[in-house]
């Protein structure tokens, strides 16, 4: 083989040896995990706001055009911040309240998803997701923040 040829296969073992740890979710040590937000908390609660209040905002409003597309992006875009969110602490407690979050707006986010399909979807289920959303944040805060 030509050493510019072995040099490529090392490479690309170093890159795959590399991928397999990330998608382990450890780092050299193995103890901690690999994702690491690169965003301020700060940061990221501003657009959680402004995703939650936008989302709120379609959820109330049976006219705004194409709802279902905006209510799923939206909730979608809530939803990995929050789960971005649950990287900010080790607290069981934190990470509960971040994951919850996640969780239901993902629900938001799949009825709304359907309903682009079917026409029609369950608006029960957007109102007591987006309000279990808003008490949650409530609950992470009077002891976080
Ligand atoms: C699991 C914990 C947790 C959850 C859930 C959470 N937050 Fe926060 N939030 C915090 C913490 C901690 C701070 C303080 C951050 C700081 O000051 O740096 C904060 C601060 C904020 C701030 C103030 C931003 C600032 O620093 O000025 C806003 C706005 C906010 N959160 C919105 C929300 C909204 C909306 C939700 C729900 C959709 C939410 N948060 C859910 C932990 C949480």
């Amino acid at each position: 083989m030509k050493s510019s040829k072995v040099g490529l296969v090392l490479a690309s073992t170093a890159i795959g040896l590399f991928g397999l740890n990330v998608l382990a979710g450890a780092d050299e040590s193995g103890k901690s995990d690999a994702f690491k937000p690169v965003a301020s908390l700060h940061s990221l609660m501003e657009a959680q706001v402004d995703y939650f209040k936008g989302l709120g905002k379609l959820i109330n409003n049976p006219d705004a055009p194409k709802r279902m597309k905006y209510i799923h992006r939206k909730a979608e875009l809530l939803a990995e911040l929050a789960n971005v969110n649950v990287h900010h602490n080790k607290a069981v407690d934190y990470r509960a309240w971040a994951a919850s979050v996640r969780d239901d707006a993902m629900v938001i986010a799949k009825e709304a998803k359907k309903a682009r399909k079917s026409g029609s979807a369950d608006e029960a289920v957007f109102k007591a997701k987006f309000a279990n959303i808003k008490n949650t944040c409530g609950a992470c805060h009077d002891v976080y923040q």
